[in-house]
């Protein structure tokens, strides 16, 4: 199979595409447009017509940048893409942002090692924490908000 690498972020449609073959949701066209013009960069794989991969970077570029969306097509996983892109990705960082950036990301449940094998370290480990998450909705209450906005 001929695989190309192209040094841009995914399109909406094609972003919309692979988030369809995760169980993390599909974003609406003006969600998926909206995050890929807000995200730092891209890298996608494709085989012929086919996006069959993609990464992307979000961050100030600075100081912290994370790598979302690392998704293959589901029939290619395990042929090494997973890796290209990454490293692709990383190499186009390392152009455009100082070398003491710190790269973060939430590994996908079973997808650590993934990560590991590129060298990445989990954490907690040693003098770091854990990564936390939240949803927003999860962590803003409506009522103390209307309070406070009528006061
Ligand atoms: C995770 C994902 C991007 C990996 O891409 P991939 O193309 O399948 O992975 P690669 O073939 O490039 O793997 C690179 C190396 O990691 C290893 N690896 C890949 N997935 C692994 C896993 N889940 N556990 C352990 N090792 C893994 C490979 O064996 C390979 O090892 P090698 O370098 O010694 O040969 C892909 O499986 C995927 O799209 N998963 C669904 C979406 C997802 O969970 N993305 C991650 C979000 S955090």
């Amino acid at each position: 199979m001929n695989i190309q690498i192209e040094h841009r972020r995914a399109s909406p449609a094609e972003f919309r595409k692979l988030r369809a073959e995760t169980n993390w949701g599909i974003p609406t066209l003006d969600t998926a447009k909206a995050a890929l013009s807000a995200s730092l960069c891209g890298v996608i794989a494709t085989s012929g017509k086919q996006t069959i991969g993609m990464v992307r970077a979000v961050g100030d570029g600075q100081l912290n940048i994370y790598i979302q969306d690392v998704i293959i097509t589901q029939s290619l996983r395990k042929q090494g893409i997973g890796k290209m892109l990454v490293k692709a990705i990383l190499s186009d960082l390392s152009n455009t942002c100082p070398s003491s950036c710190k790269i973060g990301l939430f590994a996908a449940e079973g997808q650590r090692e993934f990560y590991e094998r590129l060298g990445f370290i989990a954490r907690p480990d040693i003098g770091f924490g854990p990564g936390m998450h939240a949803m927003l909705s999860n962590l803003v209450d409506p009522n103390l908000a209307t309070a406070q906005d009528a006061a």
